[in-house]
């Protein structure tokens, strides 16, 4: 029984994370979700109640969402993984841009803990240039992101952006 751990802020989650999210489910027996604290973005601007709400309501758009569980952890994410007796954590990679901060974030984990292997999955062609910022960003000055997150979380996404915009 292999588990992987798909660690990330998922501020919030968008089409890119989802397509990870589904094919590291074929690919592993357990795949667990895991939002964990980026001490680099302290501030996330949806809660990390709506963060878990958000992705849960959003493997409906997979196929094979059985293997999935969401779960959150606040702090090493080594600690998690020795908790769960995990074999393996997955990262996508969009583009070069992402590789050296994942690739040294692999090796501080593989260092903290001999058996944390990293494997990362190339996003799909469509996702390359998807982001959680780019999506608040876009929805923030009222631009359409109907393509980037599921129907089921837009309009959950969109009020709250609308609320932070008035203010
Ligand atoms: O979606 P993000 O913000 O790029 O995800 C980054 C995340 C949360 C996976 C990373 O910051 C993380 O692993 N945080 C947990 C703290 C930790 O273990 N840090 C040491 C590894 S660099």
């Amino acid at each position: 029984m292999k588990t992987a751990i798909y660690p990330g802020s998922f501020d919030p989650v968008t089409y890119g994370h989802l397509d990870i999210i589904g094919r590291a489910a074929k690919l592993f027996d357990k795949l667990i979700v895991l939002v964990s604290t980026n001490p680099a973005k302290p501030d996330c601007f949806f809660t990390l109640e709506e963060r878990m709400d958000f992705l849960k309501r959003s493997f409906n758009t997979l196929k094979n969402p059985e293997n999935i569980e969401v779960d959150t952890h606040d702090g090493l994410l080594v600690d998690y993984f020795k908790k769960r007796e995990a074999d393996v954590i997955v990262k996508g990679l969009r583009a070069m841009s992402d590789f050296e901060a994942e690739f040294q974030m692999a090796l501080v984990n593989k260092d903290l803990f001999y058996k944390a292997e990293t494997v990362f999955l190339a996003a799909d062609v469509t996702g390359t240039f998807l982001s959680s910022s780019m999506v608040k960003q876009i929805a923030m000055f009222g631009g359409d992101i109907s393509a980037f997150v599921p129907h089921t979380i837009l309009t959950d996404i969109q009020a709250k952006l609308k609320i932070k915009k008035q203010k």
